[in-house]
């Protein structure tokens, strides 16, 4: 079936953005991203806040109840939706952490083979570039198959949302809805329906 076609499957996402903070750019993303989903898509949000810094010594012990929970939470996604804000030219500790303890054990982990599309906001030009460079590298290590294109990168975000975190830049939300479409494109090639 091509991007273009009617769906009447569903596919259950999970999204979660690089930031904690209330009025994160990246997580109003997210939440355009929920709006702008193709019919029969769902985005679950998860919030990345209550996952601890990564320790080998922790991890030994058994994964701490948030890490488990995360993990469960990509376990029963068919896919991902990762939004990533961009720290010092990269992928924010937050994020990065995140992912950390969802690649263990490695080479086996939650991650390997799920399809992943990238997208991010900043208020600089060039809207998370080498932040997404930087990510789509984590990704090769976890074994992710990551959208190649559209790339989302929404470069003087803070211009393209209302004050109340709305995305309002109509070319943005169709970027993002494109990136949705292409995300399922690959699911679907992924696991062919029988
Ligand atoms: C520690 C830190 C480093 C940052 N480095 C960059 C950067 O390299 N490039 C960039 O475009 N913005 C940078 N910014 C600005 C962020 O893009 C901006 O704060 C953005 O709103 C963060 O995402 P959020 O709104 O989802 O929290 C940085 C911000 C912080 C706090």
């Amino acid at each position: 079936m091509g991007a273009q076609e009617p769906h009447n499957e569903t596919l259950k996402v999970l999204g979660f953005a690089g930031s904690l903070r209330r009025g994160s750019l990246n997580k109003s993303l997210l939440r355009a991203a929920q709006e702008v989903a193709p019919p029969g898509m769902t985005i679950e949000p998860y919030d990345l806040g209550t996952i601890p810094l990564y320790n080998y010594d922790l991890e030994e012990q058994g994964d701490p109840r948030p890490v488990a929970e995360f993990k469960e939470a990509i376990h029963s996604a068919q896919a991902l939706l990762i939004v990533t804000p961009e720290y010092q030219q990269g992928v924010p500790g937050v994020l990065k952490n995140a992912l950390d303890w969802a690649s263990r054990p490695a080479g086996r982990s939650v991650m390997q083979g799920k399809p992943v599309a990238i997208m991010g906001a900043s208020p600089g030009f060039t809207g998370t570039a080498r932040a997404q460079t930087q990510l789509r590298q984590a990704l090769t290590y976890t074994q992710n198959h990551v959208v190649l294109q559209p790339e989302v990168l929404v470069g003087r975000a803070q211009e393209k949302f209302d004050s109340e975190g709305h995305l309002t830049d109509v070319r943005t939300r169709e970027f993002v809805r494109k990136l949705l479409e292409q995300l399922w494109a690959l699911a679907r090639l992924l696991s062919p329906r029988p």
